[in-house]
């Protein structure tokens, strides 16, 4: 029948119909679907269709109709994508920022910097070393007897069905990487992250960061080291500082000191910090201990050497005036976004 030849050709036209753009996709969305449309006095033809074709006829128009949508949908979705990937084609990345946030340091990486930076001015390398440690190295090249506590299941996390391997508990573990991979002199400093099975609470956490010393010569003194860390405390504290050494205990050093450094208790904060002493305890240092050398395979009768460790959670803590620690591993972007983007 004639009629129905009309509508099936409609609907080859509007698959035919070009559309390569928003301008011919909107010439086809007035031509099929707007109010003029072309389909629309398709329908009216019912009245010349016999009765008992009415409903075959109904639904041919209906599937122009929906042949028109379907294409008008697809063509837009495409369009809308192409332009996306045109945005990207022609994005210039020498153009100036927007004024977005350009993102920034984390304090702690802020404050390690820093002690990096002051160190490699004396001519300390970085050597950054593995956290996922052997036995070995983070405790027995360190002269940590067996049934030493730090050794315990309850201080330390221990690799899932492993008694040999574990998170590294201090930066001490990159002094025996160091000594038996290199020969003396050596002069390193080694930043990075470690772990201790603690209890999280508002001053301390299962992950923290240190920045392990170690030099190693021959003719190395105490006084070498004294000198090496007053330089330190004086290049963070400024000029005026002046440091104290208290014996200690490390396995690794003897003999072992803790250094403070002398904030005073001018001021509320400094009270707070120093618990009303003046002194604010930095780092845990020492002689290198012979049987730490033996054990790299180097001589003690040629060489002998010091060491230190800092903790940089407290320093930080201090410098940006951070009452609970959980904050450094939280990302909370209110809080990361204070800090600057510096080195
Ligand atoms: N490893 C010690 C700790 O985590 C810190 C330390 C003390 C490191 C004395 C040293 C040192 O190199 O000589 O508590």
């Amino acid at each position: 029948m004639e009629i129905f030849d009309q509508v099936d050709k409609l609907i080859e036209e509007i698959k035919a119909y070009p559309v390569n753009n928003a301008e011919e996709l909107e010439k086809f969305r007035i031509q099929y679907l707007g109010t003029k449309n072309s389909i629309k006095p398709v329908f009216g033809l019912i009245k010349d269709v016999p009765n008992e074709r009415k409903k075959e006829f109904g639904q041919k128009v209906n599937e122009a109709k929906q042949t028109a949508e379907e294409k008008f949908r697809n063509h837009q979705t495409s369009l809308k994508s192409a332009g996306r990937s045109d945005k990207y084609k022609t994005f210039d990345p020498s153009l100036p920022m927007d004024g977005e946030w350009e993102g920034s340091r984390h304090p702690v990486s802020l404050v390690m910097n820093r002690m990096i930076q002051v160190f490699e001015k004396i001519g300390f390398e970085v050597a950054e070393e593995r956290e996922i440690e052997d036995d070995w190295h983070n405790f027995t090249a360190m002269n940590t007897p067996e049934d030493h506590p730090a050794r315990d299941m309850q201080d330390t996390f221990y690799l899932k069905g492993s008694d040999k391997m574990l998170l590294r508990t201090h930066t001490s573990s990159v002094q025996a990487r160091v000594m038996t991979t290199q020969k003396p002199p050596i002069r390193i400093i080694a930043p990075g992250r470690v772990y201790r099975n603690e209890t999280i609470s508002a001053r301390s956490h299962c992950q923290f960061h240190q920045v392990e010393g170690l030099y190693i010569d021959k003719n190395v003194s105490f006084a070498d080291m004294k000198q090496t860390l007053l330089y330190f405390a004086r290049e963070l504290y400024g000029a005026k500082t002046e440091i104290r050494l208290r014996p200690s205990f490390f396995p690794f050093t003897e003999p072992s000191a803790e250094m403070d450094v002398w904030l005073g208790t001018d001021t509320e904060a400094t009270k707070r910090l120093t618990k009303g002493t003046g002194w604010l305890e930095v780092l845990g240092c020492g002689m290198v201990d012979p049987n730490v050398l033996k054990n790299c395979d180097i001589d003690p009768e040629v060489y002998s050497g010091f060491a230190f460790g800092i903790g940089i959670e407290r320093s930080a803590m201090q410098k940006f005036e951070i009452k609970d620690i959980r904050l450094l591993f939280e990302n909370d972007l209110r809080f990361l976004k204070q800090f600057s983007s510096a080195t």
